[in-house]
């Protein structure tokens, strides 16, 4: 019987960050246990603004040949604005590991749990459970454009969209080849075509294109405007939804929402031909209102955890850790206070764990 062993990279980063990976960290480690899968932590101190005050930059210099053998990055969060700006922290690492690492698909979960109110009328935990891939490489945030006659009356400001066949295709590939293995078998695109009439006429032409190769899986499309609103009127209908950059980024920040989960929302950054490692990441930051008291909600890092479990191949594993994650969500003994319950993050993180061994 063939043991794999993941190499998998440990950035705990800032704040709550120090304290939620080490709760992902003990549930991954008892899947790992459970489902005889192979591990191996490498933890290491870049990326983070305490690196920063010591070496005054985010990471080394030789921070990619340290982590490009690994099989995934597993990550806590960036940013303490109080020393080091954003902007700083943020291009100085995670945009860096999204460049150089070609992680072009964004994919988060969008998935009411119990014990998370809901913020839309009458729902409940089952009802909403789809997946938003978004482009994570091209489309309309380019660096291509400028801007002429400044501070005249002639100012003008352009910036193009840029849609490659190669960067729409992969996406889509992607994004189908998910929705392929759900149960639904049924995949929606966000367009423009009415209005953005030559970019977005095209993604529809590569969708239908794409189609053809997965002719079991049932596709529409919507105009974004629309879109928008089916999110939050029809929630149910979706099961993978694929977007553009810049319609991507708003759905995947919308469909969290819409299911109350923005503070437990898991994401990943994936490289999906695998060349480089992809990195799991919760949606939240590094929370430096909460930080160093122990009281962060660990779910969003423990979630990712799961993501990253499905990533390298171990379905089984991964959805054992979301429903262990369910069942300590619906009790109030056993979430954290930003949910209303009475854990602290460590408290949590062992119930958790604890429902994980109960359930397999
Ligand atoms: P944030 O997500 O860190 O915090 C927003 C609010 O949600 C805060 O009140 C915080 O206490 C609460 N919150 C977040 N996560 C929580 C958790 N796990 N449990 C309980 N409460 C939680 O966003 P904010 O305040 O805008 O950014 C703070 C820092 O984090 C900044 O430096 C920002 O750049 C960085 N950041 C980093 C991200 C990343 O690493 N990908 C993503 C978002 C922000
Ligand atoms: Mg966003």
């Amino acid at each position: 019987n063939e043991r794999n062993t993941y190499k998998i990279a440990v950035i705990a980063g800032d704040g709550i960050g120090q304290e939620t990976v080490p709760e992902g960290l003990k549930v991954l480690s008892a899947a790992a246990r459970l489902f005889d899968i192979g591990l191996d932590f490498e933890e290491h101190d870049f990326a983070s603004c305490d690196y920063y005050a010591r070496h005054g930059e985010m990471m080394p210099g030789d921070w990619k040949s340290r982590i490009i053998d690994s099989d995934a990055i597993f990550f806590g969060a960036v940013g303490w604005p109080d020393t080091v700006p954003d902007h700083v922290s943020l291009w100085g690492s995670l945009l860096k590991f999204r460049r150089e690492f070609d992680q072009y698909a964004n994919l988060r979960p969008v998935r009411l749990m119990p014990g998370v109110p809901c913020p839309l009328a009458g729902k409940s935990p089952g009802d909403i459970d789809f997946w938003v891939v978004r482009e994570n490489t091209e489309g309309e945030y380019s660096s291509i454009g400028g801007k002429i006659f400044e501070g005249t009356d002639r100012e003008t400001v352009m910036q193009e969209t840029v849609m490659t066949r190669q960067g729409v295709d992969r996406i889509l590939r992607y994004a189908f080849e998910i929705a392929e293995r759900t149960e639904r078998k049924t995949l929606t695109s966000a367009t423009k075509s009415n209005g953005i009439s030559i970019t977005m006429p095209y993604w529809d032409e590569r969708v239908l294109e794409m189609a053809k190769s997965f002719p079991d899986i049932a596709v529409d499309k919507y105009h974004i405007d629309i879109l928008t609103a089916l999110f939050v009127l029809k929630p149910e209908r979706f099961n993978v939804v694929v977007a553009s950059n810049l319609f991507g980024d708003i759905l995947s920040d919308l469909g969290p929402a819409c299911t109350g989960t923005i503070g437990i929302a898991p994401s990943g950054n994936i490289n999906p031909t695998r060349t480089f490692p992809s990195l799991f990441e919760p949606v939240h930051g590094s929370a430096p209102d909460i930080a160093g008291q122990g009281i962060a909600n660990p779910v969003g890092q423990i979630w990712c955890g799961a993501m990253m479990l499905d990533h390298l191949g171990h379905p089984e594993a991964a959805s054992a850790v979301v429903a262990a994650i369910e069942s300590v969500l619906s009790d109030p003994e056993r979430r954290t206070s930003d949910l209303g319950g009475e854990a602290d993050t460590r408290g949590c993180g062992d119930a958790v764990l604890e429902a994980l061994e109960k359930h397999v």
